[in-house]
């Protein structure tokens, strides 16, 4: 029997769109590497209402993330929301239950990059990008940033992009959309990490 190609996850949360649009931008950088498939997934709201009523599958958009297809992932870009300076409720709700994971060692050593939205410039990007981080580290996973060479998008952006990951700066007096530095910053951490995931991965 054959085995199956290794594939990237894009695992994100997002309620306004902003950070789904990161997530495809870094799923386009991630697909320019041969070898490697990509898997976009997300994570259901969570409040006491939608706990009850979310749907296993979504009506539209991206599909839920599970168990396996984190465990069986070559690489992971993974991405939230700024809130408060932090991850989204949603995505660390997910990640608290992957213990059985952390348990049996399924995600050592596989590299790992981060992305993130917020409305205001300095309102907490690079905090939240870290203490997503924190889990994954202690999942024996590898950070791996965004490089100020070759490329000059990160000394040069006027809007998102950090060495600590992707990011976007949704700031709403020009709309919402990613601009162009910022979609690059994207497709250059998705390329990285989809390489090093081949690198790493076992054969
Ligand atoms: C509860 C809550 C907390 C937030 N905290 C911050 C914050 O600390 N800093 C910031 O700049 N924006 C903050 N925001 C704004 C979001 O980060 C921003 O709108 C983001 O682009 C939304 O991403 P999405 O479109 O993927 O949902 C917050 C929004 C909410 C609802």
């Amino acid at each position: 029997m054959s085995t199956p190609p290794p594939y990237l996850l894009v695992l994100y949360y997002s309620r306004s769109g902003s950070t789904r649009e990161l997530a495809h931008q870094c799923a386009r950088g991630a697909s320019k590497c041969d070898g490697l498939e990509v898997r976009i997934r997300t994570v259901p709201a969570v409040s006491p209402e939608t706990a009850q009523v979310a749907p296993e599958i979504p009506g539209e958009g991206d599909v839920y993330c599970s168990q396996e297809d984190l465990a069986g992932c070559a690489g992971l870009l993974m991405g939230s929301p700024t809130r408060f300076g932090n991850m989204a409720a949603p995505l660390k709700y997910f990640l608290d239950q992957t213990g059985g994971l952390w348990a049996r060692g399924a995600m050592v050593d596989k590299p790992f990059g981060l992305f993130t939205s917020s409305s205001s410039l300095h309102g907490g990007q690079e905090s939240t990008l870290l203490t997503m981080a924190l889990p994954l580290i202690h999942h024996g996973m590898l950070y791996v940033g965004i490089p100020y060479h070759p490329h000059a998008d990160l000394s040069e952006t006027q809007s998102g992009g950090s060495p600590y990951g992707a990011t976007h700066w949704a700031n709403p007096k020009q709309g919402s959309k990613l601009d162009e530095t910022e979609k690059r910053l994207c497709r250059h951490l998705g390329e990285r990490v989809a390489r090093l995931a081949l690198t790493l991965t076992p054969r």
